[in-house]
């Protein structure tokens, strides 16, 4: 009888451990994005999914139905551009769809801003076997590459409704520009040049927003220099996050989730720069005549075609061989681009599951390759710059619909140029 008893205890406690050990195993792939899972991936059909099946959501709400519902497919094209491969973004890319495949949720790995980037050192320990050689501020993008809901700071909720009156408010075009904090002149030039808001000819209203991320603690308290330049002019959106080069995914995504929700009819956003010089009257001209199939699915600027990632680790937009593995597809230069605002709710959602990349035109490039939209290339976009002798040429820049750096007083002396009646080219 007692022996019956001891051994009854033991099964007891082997089985007890045995559940500990289980669940403490379940809890770790649950926070481990499995990208080195070796299932092989099934063909990706978004609409064969269990309607009944309850998603998973995030804290921004996505579910994977909201790709059905909006009838959003992730394009077979995607998956023959980028290899399937070792590196990182690439496994995380393979593990998405895969998720999305299964029904699930592809971003269920999501923590909270304030601890994102904390809770996210284990997954590129365990993931990224050469992380300690990037350079640093390519770990800092590495640890916030899945964070993506920065608190906003300035918003303007009814940019896009305000100013309309007798009724036509409707915005054709939202110029979305990037800005930096310090850059109050760049701002100021093109407010008072080709970004002037306001109603252009046949009806065609013009917005603009400046896109802001924060400055750093070393940076000197522009805090509030901008909230006046905000209350003034009511076009500054800024968001908590270091304003830096490889955190201008996340502002092209804030960008995105913004207009989706407060300028939702805006016909075109153009995203670009605070040193290009625009010809707007020329741009307005373009896209009024575009054929509405066109207008729906435009992606439009300088379109570099078949670039690859640069290798050497002195270059500023230097990619290691470990976290990207492939061509880039086709893009539009970020210096200045158009967009169709029916493509922004589809790029939203479709950036929710391709993984962010450290170069923000790159990533465009990645999320429309998604959608089968395709850059349109134009002669008149040119983000590299024209020929030195050009630089002054007023002809050139009327003929134009954008060009890359300029300097405020620049911008404003070839606006005054090109405005003036008396010029004939
Ligand atoms: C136009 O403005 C009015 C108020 O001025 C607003 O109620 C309406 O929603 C706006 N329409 C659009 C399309 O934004
Ligand atoms: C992006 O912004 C976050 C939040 O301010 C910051 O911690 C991170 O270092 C920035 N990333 C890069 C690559 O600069």
């Amino acid at each position: 009888m007692r022996r019956i008893q001891t051994f009854s205890a033991m099964i007891l406690l082997v089985s007890l451990f045995l559940i500990f050990f289980y669940s403490t195993l379940h809890l770790q792939t649950a926070n481990t994005l499995r990208v080195a899972s070796e299932k092989p991936p099934k063909q990706l059909d978004l609409h064969a999914q269990d309607s009944d099946v309850k998603h998973p959501s995030t804290p921004e709400g996505f579910t994977t139905t909201d790709l059905n519902v909006h009838g959003i497919s992730i394009s077979d094209e995607l998956r023959r551009v980028i290899p399937k491969n070792g590196a990182y973004w690439n496994r995380l890319l393979f593990s998405a769809l895969r998720s999305l495949d299964e029904g699930e949720n592809p971003l269920r790995n999501e923590y909270p801003w304030p601890v994102c980037r904390q809770e996210n050192q284990d997954l590129l320990r365990i993931n990224v076997h050469d992380f300690n050689s990037y350079p640093v501020l390519f770990q800092a993008f590495l640890q916030g590459m899945n964070c993506r809901s920065p608190p906003i700071l300035i918003s303007q909720p009814d940019r896009c409704s305000s100013g309309g009156k007798g009724g036509n408010n409707q915005t054709f075009l939202l110029f979305a520009i990037k800005s930096i904090p310090p850059n109050f002149e760049q701002r100021q030039a093109v407010r008072e040049t080709w970004g002037r808001e306001g109603v252009y000819q046949h009806g065609l209203r013009v917005r603009i927003v400046f896109l802001l991320g924060a400055s750093s603690q070393d940076d000197p308290d522009l805090s509030r220099l901008l909230s006046h330049e905000a209350a003034l002019y009511k076009d500054l959106l800024q968001w908590d996050f270091q304003d830096t080069l490889l955190n201008l995914t996340l502002k092209m995504n804030m960008l995105l989730k913004w207009t989706v929700k407060h300028c939702p009819q805006a016909s075109f956003v153009f995203s670009g720069d605070d040193d290009v010089f625009v010809n707007t009257a020329a741009l307005l001209t373009y896209l009024q005549t575009l054929d509405a199939s066109k207008a729906s699915q435009l992606y439009v600027g300088h379109v570099i075609s078949s670039a690859s990632p640069l290798r050497d680790p002195k270059s500023k937009y230097y990619i290691p061989p470990s976290f990207y593995d492939g061509p880039y597809p086709p893009y539009a230069g970020g210096g200045g681009f158009v967009i169709s605002g029916s493509l922004l709710q589809p790029l939203y959602f479709i950036s929710r599951v391709i993984p962010f990349f450290p170069i923000d035109d790159v990533y465009m490039g990645l999320c429309t390759k998604a959608l089968e939209v395709s850059p349109e290339a134009h002669q008149r976009f040119q983000t590299f710059d024209v020929k030195e002798q050009d630089r002054e040429n007023l002809c050139v820049h009327k003929e134009h619909l954008l060009l890359h750096q300029r300097s405020p007083q620049h911008i404003k002396r070839m606006w005054r140029g090109i405005s003036s009646p008396l010029l004939t080219c």
